[in-house]
């Protein structure tokens, strides 16, 4: 057993997948396993975890289909984000005390070579950030908005998922571009953060009322910009007033993820009549400019026009399967994740 940086002994917790989901995941999908901690090798490091990154696209990977990327199959590692500190490093550009950020998996220790490893300074935005509004939920936004949709001025900015990791920072980035933002999400509550907090012109609760109807109040010029985290009915709605020569971003479709069978669009003979785009977007693809888009974002953090809301959930590796149904059900506004004791 090893001493953590904390100084508390510990071994490392893990998170399995016990069995391929039925729906939304739920604590009794995984199992937590703990084992004593692994001791780095030549040219490997050793971090301690200090944030999980809950995310959306997990039930996604968690069937039973080769259709995807990746797969997380019963028995395997859950697969997730962490962001924490290097406890011992082997590694010639890692050193004890750094700040990283990767893919490594649900635990709460891990050994890595470096491969897609991030060093975070932390002087500029808090490490919890870097796997949030800082990290891959707010680059998706600014590449996917800034890139790809080209928001002028006045134009029209939907997005739904508005109070998600990604969709609070869309709505910030467009509010920046000049666009007049309108988001959409499950509640009252959150439709206040969103305009009160986070300066969204408008907010619509997709639970209360007719969403078309609603749309076409908030939206009287028609939709420029559709900007689609959920799919499903709340797109499909949506489509229906898309402006002439529309971009419809498909970011991602949070409310299909846990169906067993997908639904697609069905209002799509609109992009046909408005001669608008259906683009697909994957961050990644925008990997090589991660750094230049972090600098403009910290420019507005510092300035104030930008925030990196963040809803954490304190606990641990165990915690983690319950923090994952409550983003699909629950309160949660901007980036959720689990904060482990050594942040705390
Ligand atoms: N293309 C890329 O490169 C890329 C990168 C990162 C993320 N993504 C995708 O972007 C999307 C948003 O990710 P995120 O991290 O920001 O997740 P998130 O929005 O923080 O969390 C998911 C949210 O989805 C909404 N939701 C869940 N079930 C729903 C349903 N049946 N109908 C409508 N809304 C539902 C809930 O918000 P409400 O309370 O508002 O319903 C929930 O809080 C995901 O689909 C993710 O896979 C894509």
């Amino acid at each position: 057993m090893r001493t953590s940086i904390t100084g508390n002994e510990t071994v490392n917790q893990q998170l399995f997948l016990k069995r391929y989901p039925q729906g939304v995941a739920g604590p009794d999908d995984f199992e937590v396993r703990e084992s004593a901690i692994g001791q780095p090798g030549q040219g490997e490091l050793l971090i301690q975890a200090h944030y999980l990154s809950v995310d959306a696209a997990l039930r996604l990977i968690m069937r039973d289909s080769d259709e995807f990327l990746f797969r997380v199959q019963p028995g395997d590692l859950v697969h997730g984000s962490i962001a924490g500190q290097v406890v011992e490093s082997n590694h010639p550009n890692y050193h004890a005390g750094d700040f990283v950020t990767g893919s490594l998996g649900v635990q709460s220790y891990a050994i890595s070579d470096g491969t897609g490893l991030e060093k975070c300074d932390v002087t500029e935005v808090p490490l919890s950030a870097w796997l949030g509004g800082f990290g891959v939920s707010g680059l998706t936004a600014y590449f996917a908005l800034i890139e790809e949709c080209k928001p002028q001025p006045g134009q029209t900015v939907v997005i739904n998922g508005a109070a998600g990791a990604v969709g609070s920072m869309a709505g910030q980035i467009a509010k920046l571009a000049g666009a007049r933002t309108i988001g959409i999400t499950s509640s009252q509550a959150k439709c206040d953060w969103l305009t009160n907090e986070l300066g969204f012109d408008e907010a619509i609760n997709y639970h209360e009322g007719n969403l078309y109807e609603q749309l076409k109040v908030a939206a009287p010029e028609r939709i420029d910009v559709i900007f689609d985290n959920v799919g499903g009915d709340i797109l499909d709605e949506s489509l229906r007033l898309i402006a002439m020569r529309g971009v419809v971003l498909l970011c991602g479709s949070t409310s299909q993820y846990p169906a067993e069978t997908m639904q697609g669009p069905r209002n799509y003979i609109w992009l046909g009549t408005m001669r608008a785009r259906l683009q697909g977007f994957v961050v990644f693809d925008y990997v090589d400019r991660y750094a230049q888009a972090r600098q403009r974002m910290a420019q507005w953090i510092r300035a104030g026009l930008l925030k990196t809301p963040e809803y954490l959930i304190d606990g641990n590796v165990a915690d983690f399967p319950a923090a994952f149904r409550q983003l699909y059900l629950g309160d949660n506004r901007g980036k959720m994740l689990v904060r482990l004791p050594p942040a705390r």
